[in-house]
């Protein structure tokens, strides 16, 4: 493997969740205020910039609360929050004749993907003071599949993730590398710029130079290396346009003919169309095969299971999907 060579055990720039985060502290407070408040808050941010992991961050830190994390990508159409609440009820709470657990927070993250029940049931279940706090987790800033009660109760209380500065991505890349980091510090400015700063883009692309530049056994990597890499990477990639595959896609889709009708589809349901055809996966294997996240792949499989393109072909868990 590419990254022995580096003296790494494992793949030092995995882009699964992870609690270490840098340059975020001051936003880790502001959300856990809110939380100790017993408020409801936003938090948004565009995608890879470490939106999840600080939600496992926020539940390793409470630890006087019942966090309870749900991915709104992941649940059941029939997904009771009520039920799944009184899951966590501790015995002696239930002799007390209480329902649900005390102090607990919902971490509800890809909340783009709730239905309105799961909204309307959130609401009640806050106002009830069933539940004493809720962080929604978000991409876009605007929360438009909730209710203007529900956006009422979350106010101004928004904490924003976004990109990082350049020392931090530094701090970044000699964080994870440990003290075997092959970049120099113009390579490392060259990777971050190139990712437009975003954490998991910076990963991803030191992931492409290392596992490029292992044969040659270089001992230093600087930004002319750096430079090589994606020049060659873009040719090999996508030599019609003129992009790094490892920017976020642009907005361009293909389209797939279903019961002679063209529908619209974007690079990601067609990554999971052609990992789809003539096997059926689960989210997890989906996951594993386009190196992305369960949750990214439950909210693609839910838009693809409405425009009647697939469908879930074994209902016991976990849930296979295959084409219709
Ligand atoms: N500030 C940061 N410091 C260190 N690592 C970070 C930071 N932000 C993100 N990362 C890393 O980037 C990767 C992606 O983060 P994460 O999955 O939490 O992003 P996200 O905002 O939830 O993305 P999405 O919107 O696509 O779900 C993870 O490996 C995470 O550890
Ligand atoms: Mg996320």
């Amino acid at each position: 493997m590419w990254y022995k060579s580096f003296g790494w055990q494992e793949n030092p720039f995995s882009i699964k969740t992870n609690t270490n985060l840098i340059g975020v502290n001051e936003r880790k407070k502001e959300l856990i205020n809110y939380i100790l408040s017993g408020d409801i808050c936003f938090l948004n941010g565009p995608t890879g910039v470490g939106k999840s992991s600080m939600l496992r961050l926020v539940r390793k830190e409470l630890k006087r609360h019942k966090v309870i994390y749900i991915d709104a990508a992941g649940v059941d159409d029939n997904f009771s929050i009520t039920k799944h609440l009184q899951k966590f009820t501790p015995i002696w709470h239930k002799i007390a004749g209480k329902r649900f657990p005390p102090n607990s927070v919902i971490l509800l993250d890809e909340s783009q993907e709730c239905d309105e029940e799961l909204v309307k049931a959130l609401k009640l279940h806050w106002d009830h003071e069933n539940i004493k706090s809720i962080v929604i987790t978000q991409i876009n800033p605007n929360l438009n599949g909730f209710s203007e009660s529900f956006r009422a109760r979350v106010g101004n209380r928004i904490v924003k993730l976004n990109k990082i500065s350049k020392s931090n991505a530094y701090d970044l890349v000699k964080y994870r590398t440990k003290n075997k980091n092959p970049f120099d510090s113009s390579a490392i400015a060259a990777i971050a710029e190139y990712a437009n700063y975003i954490p998991r883009q910076i990963l991803e692309t030191c992931e492409v130079v290392c596992a490029k530049l292992y044969k040659k056994k270089t001992s230093e990597i600087n930004a002319f290396d750096v430079e090589d890499v994606l020049k060659e990477f873009k040719k090999k990639e996508e030599p019609q346009t003129n992009s790094f595959s490892l920017r976020k896609p642009k907005e361009e889709e293909e389209t797939i003919e279903t019961n002679h009708i063209s529908i619209r589809l974007s690079p990601m349901e067609k990554n999971i169309i052609d990992s789809l055809r003539g096997k059926q996966k689960t989210a997890q294997d989906l996951a594993d095969s386009l190196k992305t996240t369960e949750g990214s792949v439950g909210k693609q499989l839910s838009k693809l299971m409405k425009k009647n393109i697939i469908k879930i072909t074994d209902h016991e868990r976990p849930k296979k999907y295959g084409m219709i």
